[in-house]
């Protein structure tokens, strides 16, 4: 790890640069249209628009996948970038790739971009070193541990909520206020300093992570565009800041263990300093960009149906929010709040597809999948089946009132967190403070604002700043 931490530190084992790590898994021949040819598989477009599909793809892939379900069904394959994919939309393809099957795919398109920024971290990790890194970071995630975390997210949101005034920007926000969140509970650090630095550069790599994953375009990478070299520098910078974390912690000498740095510090005869670099950005990005994202396109549905936002306002306005609930009651005491929160998780999930590639030749939900195909699932597109949804596209949090709705869905039909080895680790920390920053914005004010468009990247975000009209109840 660099000595350094001024800006200009050179950075050694950089994720931008590093190889794909030898104890992974070696990757299998992606396939290409000649050797398609011996396989039987699912329905699709001609191979020989490729190309036109290559850009419809990049262009809005969620409208992309929609489409491709519209027309071929549950199951279709075509060729991006001239390689092999097959798209699997039922909740059982969904079970299998994720859970039954999970040890025939490994994480696929765009996880090698988000390793260049991201580096060898819980996210991108693969087995063998996944496995070891998340047995030691589980612990503090589980949910019976977070009430010391909900009682400092309980003072962040206080303070932050109670300066609003008439007017927000609810996608800066948002991202701020679960940035200082994240930051505080499992780094103890004040996240001020870094706010603008890590939206800046998170919004480049977020955005050439996702425009840039098919297969072959990182060769691009060491290129002088400035587009590829506005993501290595976006990428080194994010590297400085976590850099920068750690050493400030080693140089105060701080034997806390109280936080995730310093169990993970604790553990340094059992995971390097680079991985524990690694594992702080991959926390830092994965931890607030999702959560923020939700909340915004959450308010921003409550702003289209003041119905639920006064239903949310009536719940509130029975918490005494003057001091720190606990995890448990905060799970069960906000039946409104809640199904707004899995709403939105199905409408807008911030992960809205999960890329895989097969490693095996695997059978799903009857599909014959060849090792070295590209598979893709999407939450996005399989939480707005009609079959398990009525009025998919309508924002109807009543459905998850009914106590047998989530009991009825299939295995697979509803996964905003993911599922089996590779389910969120921050699922319980993302809920809990979901839920606290609606019950603390509900029980204050009415907010009003224009639906914002979408702009799906690596998250699916809302499009711009959000700008959104306060009236204090
Ligand atoms: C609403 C908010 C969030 C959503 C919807 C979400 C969703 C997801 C999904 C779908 C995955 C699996 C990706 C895949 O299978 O390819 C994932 C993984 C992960 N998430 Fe989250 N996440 C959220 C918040 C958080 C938070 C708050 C943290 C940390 C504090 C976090 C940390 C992680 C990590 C470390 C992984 C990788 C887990 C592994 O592979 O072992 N997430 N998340």
């Amino acid at each position: 790890m660099s000595q350094g931490n001024s800006a200009g530190a050179a950075l050694d084992n950089r994720p931008f640069d590093a190889p794909r790590p030898a104890e992974y898994q070696p990757l299998p021949d992606q396939i290409n249209k000649r050797r398609a040819k011996s396989f039987e598989l699912p329905p699709g477009p001609n191979a020989a628009i490729s190309d036109y599909l290559t850009f419809t793809f990049l262009f809005d892939t969620p409208k992309f996948l929609m489409k491709m379900k519209k027309k071929y069904g549950a199951a279709c394959s075509f060729f991006l970038a001239r390689k092999l994919f097959v798209a699997m939309f039922s909740p059982q393809a969904v079970y299998e790739i994720t859970i039954a099957k999970q040890h025939q795919f490994v994480k696929g398109v765009g996880f090698a971009r988000m390793r260049k920024v991201l580096g060898e971290g819980l996210l991108t990790n693969e087995e063998p070193i996944h496995l070891q890194h998340r047995r030691m970071m589980q612990p503090p995630f589980h949910h019976q541990n977070l009430d010391s975390y909900v009682a400092l997210m309980h003072q962040i949101v206080k303070e932050r909520v109670n300066k609003w005034n008439e007017q927000v920007d609810l996608a800066p926000e948002m991202m701020a206020l679960t940035l200082e969140i994240v930051a505080q509970c499992l780094f103890g650090l004040d996240s001020n300093k870094y706010t603008s630095q890590i939206a800046h550069s998170m919004e480049i790599a977020i955005d050439r992570i996702e425009r840039t994953m098919l297969p072959g375009l990182d060769r691009f990478d060491t290129s002088r565009l400035k587009y590829f070299q506005s993501f290595r520098e976006a990428s080194d910078d994010l590297v400085r800041i976590s850099e920068e974390i750690i050493e400030n912690r080693m140089k105060s000498n701080s034997e806390r263990t109280d936080d995730l740095l310093g169990i993970l510090l604790a553990m340094r005869s059992q995971i390097s300093i680079n991985h524990i670099r690694d594992e702080v950005l991959t926390l830092i990005l994965s931890g607030h960009e999702t959560t923020a994202n939700v909340l915004t396109w959450a308010f921003s549905y409550l702003s289209k149906n003041p119905d639920w936002q006064q239903r949310l306002q009536d719940e509130a306005k029975n918490w005494d929010l003057s001091k720190a609930p606990t995890y448990e009651e905060l799970e069960q005491k906000t039946p409104i709040a809640s199904a707004i929160l899995w709403e939105a998780l199905r409408l807008a999930p911030p992960v809205w597809v999960a890329p895989r590639i097969a490693i095996e030749d695997v059978e799903v939900d009857g599909v014959k999948i060849p090792k070295g195909a590209h598979v893709l699932v999407s939450q996005y597109v399989t939480q707005r089946d009609e079959q398990n949804f009525e009025n998919p596209n309508e924002f109807n949090p009543q459905r998850w009132l009914d106590p047998n709705f989530e009991k009825s869905l299939p295995k697979g039909a509803y996964f905003p967190f993911g599922a089996g080895s590779r389910k969120c680790l921050g699922e319980y920390f993302a809920l809990a403070e979901s839920r606290l920053i609606l019950l603390f914005v509900g029980q204050l004010f009415k907010l009003q604002n224009q639906f914002p468009k979408a702009q799906p990247r690596a998250t699916y975000r809302p499009k711009g700043k959000v700008p959104t009209k306060l009236v204090r109840i």
